[in-house]
């Protein structure tokens, strides 16, 4: 994949996931903007990247704000003269069941997650629009946001919430030539590094260079930051021309698409329903085979 002469953000692209990306993206010829809260992770990435003889720059921000939406586009017109690819990737968790999680817990996972992609798309789509020639927006979803998971409210209503702005923008870009597209990551980072069922696996890879087994890798589809970052690449190249409004799942040897919301059991009644007839259809009817829901438990 060459993507020499784009120029891609990638927000949280310090360490784990988005490090992979950025140094996948520069790998294949994009000059990218390095952004990250930690500044030197971000001096670190950008040498790693200028090393391997890619093009980089870091902003240290934090992802949420107009303000940082508006530097990051800023700095990538300035230092590479243009913008192809927003990479919304930056994250961060404040797990606790419902009833113990506060206010604050709250409103940090929206403002990183979800006003962060909605700030950093909205800049940059300003932007391309006004270049002309289409555009990349790749978000990061989560199978918490597609199926909801125990003790993390705030990230899943995060996540489900910028799976629903995809959707929304694959039909107001279109015109534009921009595609936008959400990827469904699962990978060993900061992030799942502790899920129990998975860290005596990542340990071993980490100290002793043993692979991750199938379970995990095919069954889990969870592998490592590098695993992922190949659909990165495709989907910021021209290859991906005709994919938009897609949630994408990767991890491991997994490659997914994922299934969008939709009706899939309807009933009628003539004149509308009443409670006692819905009482009566539910269990022979619309209710007869429910919907799972929550992240079904590791296998492995
Ligand atoms: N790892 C997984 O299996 C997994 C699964 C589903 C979704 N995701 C999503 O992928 C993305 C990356 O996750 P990760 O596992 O690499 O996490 P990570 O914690 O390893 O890395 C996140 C990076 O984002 C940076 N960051 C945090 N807040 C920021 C902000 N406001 N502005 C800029 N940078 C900020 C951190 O400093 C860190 O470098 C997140 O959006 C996460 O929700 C990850």
């Amino acid at each position: 994949m060459d993507l020499s002469g784009k120029v891609a953000v990638v927000t949280g692209s310090g360490r784990g996931l988005g490090l992979a990306y950025a140094k996948a993206l520069a790998a294949a010829g994009a000059a990218v903007v390095v952004n990250d809260v930690d500044a030197d992770a971000a001096a670190a990435a950008v040498k790693e990247i200028e090393t391997a003889g890619g093009r980089a720059v870091a902003e240290v921000a934090a992802a949420g704000t107009t303000e940082t939406a508006g530097a990051l586009v800023a700095r990538a017109v300035e230092a590479f003269g243009r913008l192809d690819v927003m990479v919304t990737n930056a994250g961060v968790l404040r797990d606790r069941v419902l009833w113990k999680m506060t206010d604050e817990d709250f409103d940090t996972v929206v403002q990183v997650h979800l006003r962060g992609t909605f700030t950093c798309v909205r800049a940059a789509v300003e932007r391309m629009r006004e270049q002309g020639g289409g555009g990349r927006i790749i978000v990061a979803g989560s199978p918490a946001g597609q199926r909801g998971n125990f003790g993390q409210t705030n990230y899943a209503a995060a996540k489900a919430g910028i799976a629903a702005m995809v959707r929304t923008w694959a039909m107001e870009l279109a015109r534009a030539g921009i595609t936008a597209n959400a990827v469904i990551p699962v990978a060993a980072t900061a992030m799942t590094r502790t899920i129990p069922a998975f860290a005596p696996h990542v340990e071993a890879l980490e100290q002793h260079g043993t692979p991750l087994p199938d379970g995990l890798r095919k069954g889990e589809g969870f592998g490592t930051a590098e695993d992922v970052a190949p659909l990165i690449t495709f989907l910021a190249s021209d290859a991906s021309a005709g994919i938009t409004g897609q949630c994408i799942g990767i991890g491991g040897d997994k490659l997914a698409l994922w299934s969008h919301p939709q009706e899939v059991s309807v009933a009628y009644a003539d004149g509308g329903w009443s409670a006692d007839a819905i009482a009566a259809a539910w269990p022979v009817s619309v209710g007869r085979v429910p919907e799972t829901y929550g992240i079904p438990a590791p296998r492995i």
